[in-house]
């Protein structure tokens, strides 16, 4: 029996990743072994407690205010003893963090082969969003196996000379059919009564400083202008962010920073709203699935498909044009109906057994 290591270390690795975990461990052609890097800590295990998923290496790398120097060695220098002991057939990694790197880059040092997943994506340009345009292209260098979303993704991998691409759809949405039920009760609903909510999350590491002081004035001059809004902020908690956060909004009752939402509860929330302000990559696939307008506060986008869609609109950090998109979309139907529109670029829930099924068709070129 071949053996498949799958690596992950960051919460939206965890949703996209534990979808696969599952469908592999129904899969008896292969052992699975999980290793999580631990790149992040409490928002990780948030999220593998509720797939109920146990990994058989957590490195736990984690530490306060680490930085990319940090993250990186200390993956290559863990992940090589896990390695060397379970000398795996196939590395499976995903999408473009610092574990997804040094991950494949240890693997690529062993000569194990590697399967991408995700795959695909770009801007290219290397310094948006940053270090993870960087990240996805030098995984993509080294992989046997690319795993595409979309057929956009498939096609920029041919036109960069790859072989082995497969479109699946993105795990992601098979993560998202199974969390949002209509049964669906937190407290915080009964905050919100019938007013506008607008979910908000932020923390791209290009995004740290200024441009993040642009997105929180924009969003304390929608609430003041606007009584008839809530906004619900589950802050990352990086405490860069965190401090930010707090300056800006104390004292303001429109607004609730709330610690991150565990997968099933965020999901539940994004369905309720009425639209999203965000610099997550993942955030993007979803919404169009839910049908839920999404202004995304960066300068570029991985995901032209959302766009395309209708369901995306970047708007990068400037607060005048952020404040006036979001005027817009309350106070003009046509422009709201046209944004949310549920379509769904992403695939059909299924992305992981596809995955799965390709493996057990290529199990003897393994
Ligand atoms: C990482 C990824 C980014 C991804 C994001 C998802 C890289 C370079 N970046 O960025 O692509 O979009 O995760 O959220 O890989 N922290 C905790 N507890 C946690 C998680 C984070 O305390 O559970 C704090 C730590 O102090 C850490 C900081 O957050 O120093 C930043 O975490 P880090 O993984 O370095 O970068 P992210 O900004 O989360
Ligand atoms: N998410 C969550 N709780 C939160 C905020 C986001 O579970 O409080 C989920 C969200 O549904 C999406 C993923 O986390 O699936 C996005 O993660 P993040 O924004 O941290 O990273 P990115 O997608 O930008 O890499």
């Amino acid at each position: 029996m071949k053996k498949i290591l799958i690596s992950f270390g960051t919460r939206p690795e965890a949703i996209k990743m534990c979808p696969l975990v599952k469908e592999l461990n129904k899969c008896n052609k292969f052992k699975t072994v999980v290793c999580v890097t631990g790149q992040h800590k409490e928002m990780l295990n948030q999220v593998l407690e509720a797939f109920d998923v146990n990994p058989d290496y957590n490195l736990e790398i984690m530490k306060p205010k680490q930085n990319l120097f940090d993250v990186t060695i200390n993956i290559l220098d863990k992940i090589k003893k896990v390695l060397e002991k379970e000398k795996p057939d196939l590395v499976l990694v995903h999408g473009d963090t610092s574990t997804t790197f040094a991950t494949a880059l240890a693997s690529f040092y062993m000569q194990i082969p590697i399967g991408h997943v995700e795959a695909g994506l770009r801007t290219n340009n290397i310094y948006s969003p940053f270090p993870e345009e960087f990240n996805r292209q030098a995984v993509s260098i080294i992989t046997k196996y690319h795993f595409a979303p979309t057929k956009k993704a498939y096609e920029t991998l041919i036109n960069e000379g790859r072989k082995n691409i497969f479109v699946t759809g993105n795990t992601a949405i098979d993560a998202l059919k199974t969390t949002v039920k209509d049964s669906f009760y937190h407290p915080l609903i009964d905050w919100i009564k019938d007013d506008k909510l607008i979910m908000l999350t932020a923390h791209r590491r290009e995004n740290l400083g200024m441009p993040l002081k642009n997105i929180f004035s924009a969003v304390k001059e929608i609430i003041s202008e606007n009584r008839n809004v809530k906004v619900l902020y589950p802050i990352h908690l990086n405490p860069e962010i965190r401090e930010i956060a707090n300056i800006y909004f104390s004292g303001e009752e429109n607004i609730k920073l709330i610690e991150p939402l565990d997968v099933i509860s965020f999901h539940n929330f994004m369905a309720r709203s009425y639209l999203i302000l965000t610099d997550s990559g993942g955030i993007q696939e979803e919404a169009p699935s839910l049908g839920k307008p999404v202004l995304v506060l960066r300068d570029t986008t991985e995901r032209p498909e959302g766009i395309e869609a209708g369901t995306l609109k970047l708007v990068g950090t400037n607060p005048k044009l952020i404040y006036k998109e979001t005027m817009n979309l309350f106070t003009n139907p046509k422009e709201y109906e046209k944004m949310s529109k549920a379509t769904n670029p992403y695939g059909d829930g299924y992305a992981s057994k596809r995955i799965v099924r390709i493996l057990v068709d290529n199990y003897e070129n393994i």
